[in-house]
């Protein structure tokens, strides 16, 4: 089912998270497969749809600040972010209460919390009158979906329906803060960027995961980020560099035909292979985060032997950006500019 906007479609599907079952709506940075978060049954649907494993936990949607006591513990610098990021792109980890079932929380003792700024997902949150569990609406370890096309082609009968909101204007997951420890930890990055969150919290640390592989011996502090995520079918590289360079390092690989480069818009001319796909603007991380999971998903299409992704690492939402393409590329990136003799 593809429902709109209005009023009664809206009715519709929170009808159907009532009945307990999953509906996909759109929020400003990606779209969710929302169901109950207080049904652990219906709770159980969204993993079954996903194939997402037990031990990954979902975000709690809500639709007012004040909602939050009701299922975690808050403190003072909660309040504040709520404050100051929501509605918004910002999640943050706090201990949980009892009413939030454990197959959310993946047999944790803490929830994950969101009031997004998208007026559809209010709209459904405070229609369906629950809070909403929701990861991102893909296949587990697939791009994340920002159109309700995408969300079409992954789970079709799988699910109740979806709301068509349009593209999502972020294009990447929210911001993860855990506020479990003393100091804060980033877990994710998103469009709230460090330094935005470092004025309410000077000391706030980042996550070792945020930007390199974790060693197995390390602690996992988000169980999302230890998983295969946003992977294209192909086998996909990253590579850092000017697109001249790119390019040189490419034809010492022996390319073929069917070898595709996703690269920034305006710099297509630097590449002779037969698939080139773009992702936004260099130097402008945001519309790079719009674009980059629509670009990943039309690449698959379109069946490439391997994917060459240019990549450049910049501060503030380009870390959200890099951060993504890392795991896009399974860690494999590599710099063309420190290779000598091209
Ligand atoms: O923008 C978003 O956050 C989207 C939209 C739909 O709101 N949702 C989303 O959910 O990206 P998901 O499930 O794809 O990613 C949630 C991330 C995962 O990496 C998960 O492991 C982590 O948040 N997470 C959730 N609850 C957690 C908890 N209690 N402790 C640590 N990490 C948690
Ligand atoms: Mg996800």
């Amino acid at each position: 089912m593809l429902w709109s906007d209005s009023d009664a479609d809206l009715k519709a599907a929170a009808l159907e998270i009532q009945q307990g079952n999953v509906v996909a709506m759109p929020t400003e940075t990606v779209y969710g497969l929302a169901a109950n978060a207080l049904s652990p049954l219906a709770v159980r649907k969204i993993f079954e749809a996903k194939g997402r494993p037990a031990d990954n936990p979902l975000i709690v949607h809500i639709s007012e600040p004040e909602q939050m006591v009701h299922y975690a513990i808050p403190d003072v610098r909660a309040q504040r972010l709520a404050e100051c990021f929501w509605p918004g792109p910002l999640t943050f980890i706090l201990p949980k209460k009892d009413t939030i079932p454990s197959v959310v929380s993946a047999g944790l003792d803490s929830v994950a919390l969101r009031l997004p700024a998208h007026p559809i997902a209010l709209r459904l949150i405070r229609e369906a009158g629950v809070p909403l569990a929701a990861p991102s609406a893909n296949l587990s370890g697939k791009p994340s979906g920002t159109t309700a096309e995408h969300v079409l082609n992954d789970f079709k009968t799988k699910i109740a329906g979806v709301i068509d909101g349009g593209a999502c204007i972020c294009g990447l997951e929210s911001t993860v803060v855990s506020l479990l420890d003393t100091r804060p930890v980033l877990l994710r990055p998103g469009f709230v960027t460090p330094e935005q969150l470092r004025q309410v919290l000077p000391d706030l640390i980042i996550a070792n995961a945020v930007e390199s592989q974790l060693k197995n011996s390390e602690k996992v502090l988000s169980p999302g980020l230890a998983h295969r995520h946003y992977a294209p079918e192909a086998e996909t590289i990253g590579c850092l560099g000017q697109p001249e360079q790119i390019f040189k390092y490419l034809c010492t690989l022996q390319i073929c035909k069917q070898d595709a480069v996703l690269c920034f818009e305006g710099e297509e001319k630097f590449f002779s292979v037969s698939i080139v796909e773009t992702y936004g603007k260099r130097g402008d991380p945001e519309s790079q985060g719009r674009q980059l999971f629509d670009a990943l998903r039309n690449l698959d299409r379109k069946k490439p032997n391997r994917i060459f992704v240019c990549v450049e690492k910049t501060a503030g939402i380009g870390l959200a950006v890099y951060n993504r393409l890392l795991r896009a590329c399974s860690f494999r990136m590599i710099d063309t500019e420190r290779i000598t003799g091209l």
